[in-house]
């Protein structure tokens, strides 16, 4: 466990070399993202002035607007972008994508939090005809990094995705053959076993990424509980026997034991800056005061401080071996051969 006192201590060390100058948040709009942000901004006071590019729904503006004032009170000199975008529509994630490539040449970091466990047992599908949690959770993340890596390559950038990173078993992906749940007209679809699943697929496709990338950093991340209300976004019926047990029971619960709002953002800063996940010297914080001691990815060919980083919500790095083999082997190429064509529209 990396604990709390050496996570502040690694963000107390972040300098303006260190400190990511330009960033993109698809997700950064509430919850794990925004906290993360928070600890950005405020990580950036006294430093070369910063640059993020804030994804939202148009329907979060007036709240993100407000949050964006919250952010200038913080560092005056950090420059916030909001860019509306419906990101679950891939066409959108790629229109954001070409307003960032139009204006930057370099990107440090993009962090992926978009997303939601779809609860309930109803397929429901955004207009290009994906299940809309599996595009915020999967699919547009992917788009985002293919469509980016030019300016993250230039930059030895970090891709931080935040979902499940190191919960990855053999059997999360039941049928190879139906990736995107759409067997029996989508009505056999479960939203836990969905939701297991979109986690394999965010690792194997990261670990695909972060093999044929090597100058760019790829974390996928399980942040353990935190409530940030993303209980609620996959239950249709709030007044349904679910939507009752989810406020009498499982938000206090959630709120009782999950982490609180400065810890989650002051470790994902950690995850964003930290050396400890690979990246060059010049651009990350030291580990305990060394350089060369991070962790090791996935991939056992890429030696240590390369690849993809599963980390979980005690900013440990687990590589789950096991299971990535069978993972691997039952899965990758059928997963990434899919994601290829789903994608190649947008491309
Ligand atoms: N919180 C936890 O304890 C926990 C635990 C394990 C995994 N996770 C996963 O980690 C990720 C981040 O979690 P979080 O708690 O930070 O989430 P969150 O606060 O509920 O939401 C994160 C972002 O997702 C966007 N979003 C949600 N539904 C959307 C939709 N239909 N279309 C477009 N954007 C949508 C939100 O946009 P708006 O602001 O516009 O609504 C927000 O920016 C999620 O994928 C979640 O499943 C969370």
């Amino acid at each position: 466990m990396v604990t709390y006192k050496q996570i502040q201590s690694s963000n107390s060390l972040l300098t303006s070399s260190t400190i990511p100058r330009v960033s993109l948040f698809a997700g950064g709009t509430s919850g794990i993202g925004k906290y993360t942000l928070r600890a950005l901004v405020s990580a950036s006071v006294g430093h070369d002035p910063i640059r993020v590019y804030l994804v939202g729904r148009e329907s979060s503006r007036p709240a993100t607007e407000e949050f964006i004032s919250s952010l200038r009170l913080i560092n005056p000199n950090a420059e916030i972008v909001f860019l509306p975008g419906e990101i679950s529509l891939l066409s959108e994630t790629k229109r954001v994508c070409s307003v960032v490539k139009s204006r930057e040449q370099s990107l440090d970091l993009l962090f992926l939090s978009a997303g939601f466990a779809p609860f309930g047992n109803a397929r429901t599908e955004t207009a290009e005809g994906l299940e809309v949690a599996q595009s915020l959770e999967y699919y547009s993340r992917v788009l985002f990094v293919e469509l980016l890596l030019p300016l993250l390559s230039r930059a030895g950038g970090r891709v931080v995705s935040v979902l499940g990173g190191g919960l990855e078993r053999p059997g999360s992906i039941p049928d190879v053959d139906d990736l995107d749940l759409k067997g029996s007209g989508g009505k056999g679809f479960m939203g836990y076993k969905a939701q297991t699943q979109y986690v394999a697929m965010n690792t194997l496709g990261m670990e695909v990424l972060a093999r044929e990338n090597r100058a760019v950093t790829f974390l996928h991340s399980w942040p353990g509980i935190v409530s940030t209300g993303n209980v609620w976004r996959g239950v249709q019926d709030k007044n349904s026997a679910l939507g009752w047990f989810i406020w009498l029971v499982v938000e206090p619960l959630l709120r009782l034991i999950g982490r609180s709002e400065q810890e989650c953002g002051e470790r994902y800063l950690f995850q964003c800056t930290s050396g400890y996940y690979g990246g060059s010297a010049e651009k990350t914080t030291a580990w305990n005061g060394k350089r060369g001691e991070s962790t090791k990815g996935t991939d056992e060919q890429e030696g240590a401080g390369h690849g993809l980083f599963l980390v979980n919500y005690k900013c440990d790095c687990t590589p789950n071996e096991a299971n990535m083999k069978a993972l691997r082997e039952k899965a990758q190429k059928k997963v990434w051969d899919h994601t290829m064509q789903v994608l190649g529209p947008y491309m």
